[in-house]
Order: structure tokens, then C-alpha cells, then sequence
């Protein structure tokens, strides 16, 4: 059993699994609308898997992520001894990711369920994307470039800049959700592992 509660495969037969793709949501108003990105990855084809951090969880609608993917959104580490509830991960996707899980993750700070994933996720060669979402000011904290940086030269990709969503002035996220580019964020997931082929 994994340390994060994640990695035991699901119930379906190998030569059915569909790829699993854990959509990771940090505390921005942004993640109300992950759903969006969901009904996109599934229509890709991928099994989706909602994590958030604990303040994502205080943006998103749980019962219908549930619903929406079929799996639970877990968003706290399990306690010792509890079952892994989710399949193993082919990929993750950070949207959005805030400055204050980016500079944690940079720093391999695990202090969080979806830290626990993404610095696990680095061991173990899993593609992950990153997609910042956050203001002009709190953008412009050194740290927060640096750790971006570091990511990328890690492996991480990162979907961020003025080309995907232009940042907004502090207090004004709300007012910028509709722009945001979901149509953008899978393709930029370059390493996607190929699909499991069903057996004839
Ligand atoms: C209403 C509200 C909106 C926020 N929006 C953002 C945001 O868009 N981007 C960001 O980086 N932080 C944003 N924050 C700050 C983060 O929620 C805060 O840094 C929090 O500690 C992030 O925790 P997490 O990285 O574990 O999700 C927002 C906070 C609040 C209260």
C-alpha cells in the first residue's frame, strides 16, 4: 500500500483499464470549474481521478466531481490502515495549481495529500503538467518563478504565461475565470503514455 493511499488498481480487468489521469485542484476560484476539464479528459479517453488540497476543497462541489468521474475527490491523507480508494495515476495535471503548492512542490514538501502525489509522481517517472493560476502580484514573488523553473527543468511541463491566460490584478480571479483556455491544458500534457490496448 502506497504512502499516499493512491495505487492499488481498480476493479476493472487490466485489458480494460483505461488510463488514469488525476486532476489536481489547489485553493483558487478556478477550481469551481474543474469539472470542465474533466468532461474533457474523459472525452479523451482517460479515467479521471478529482485530488484537490485542502483549501481546493473549499472551491469545488464534491458530490458532483464524484459523480461527474466516479471516484471519490480525496483531498486529506488516509489514516494508517485505510484502503487505497483511487486506481494508480498514468498522469496528473495541476490546474490550478497555486503559488503557495508550487513553491512547496519545488521544495519536496509533502505536507498536503496532492504534494504527496506530485513528489511521489517525480520517483516514479509519472508525466505531470502543471498549470498556475494566480495574480499579478503574487506571480511577481521571485520564488514562485525560481520554483516554476525548477519543475521544468525536472520534467515537469508547465502550461503558464501571458499566451495562456493573462494574469489579473490581485482581488479580480473571479472576473478572469471565463477566460481561462481549457481547450489549452490536455494537449500541453506532451508525455501521455499510449493507451492500453482491450485485447481482441
Ligand atoms: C478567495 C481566494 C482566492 C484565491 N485565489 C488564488 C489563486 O487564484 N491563485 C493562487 O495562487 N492563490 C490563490 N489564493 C490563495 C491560496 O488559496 C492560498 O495560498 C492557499 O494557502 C493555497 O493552498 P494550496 O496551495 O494548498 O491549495 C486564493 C485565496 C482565496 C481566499
Amino acid at each position: 500500500m502506497s504512502a499516499t493511499g493512491a495505487g492499488t488498481p481498480g476493479p476493472q480487468r487490466s485489458s480494460e483499464r483505461r488510463e488514469v489521469l488525476y486532476v489536481i485542484a489547489c485553493g483558487s476560484p478556478l477550481a469551481g470549474h474543474i469539472g470542465r476539464l474533466v468532461e474533457l479528459a474523459q472525452r479523451d479517453g482517460w479515467d479521471v481521478c478529482v485530488v484537490t488540497t485542502p483549501d481546493g476543497a473549499k472551491f469545488v462541489d464534491r458530490p458532483a466531481l464524484a459523480r461527474q468521474t466516479g471516484h471519490p475527490v480525496r483531498s486529506r491523507y488516509k489514516g494508517p490502515g485505510d484502503p487505497d480508494v483511487l486506481p494508480s495515476a498514468d498522469a496528473m495535471i495541476v490546474c490550478p495549481a497555486t503559488v503557495n503548492t508550487v513553491n512547496k512542490w519545488a521544495a519536496g514538501i509533502t505536507d498536503t495529500l496532492a504534494l504527496g502525489l506530485l513528489v511521489e509522481a517525480q520517483g516514479k517517472g509519472v508525466p505531470v503538467l502543471a498549470v498556475p493560476f494566480t495574480n499579478v502580484a503574487m506571480a511577481g514573488h521571485p520564488a514562485f518563478r525560481a520554483s516554476l523553473a525548477r519543475l521544468a527543468e525536472w520534467g515537469v511541463e508547465v502550461l503558464f504565461g501571458d499566451h495562456v491566460v493573462p494574469l489579473h490584478p490581485p482581488g479580480s480571479g473571479e472576473r478572469h475565470l471565463h477566460a481561462f483556455p481549457w481547450a489549452a491544458v490536455l494537449p500541453a500534457l506532451r508525455d501521455r503514455r499510449r493507451p492500453v490496448t482491450p485485447a481482441a
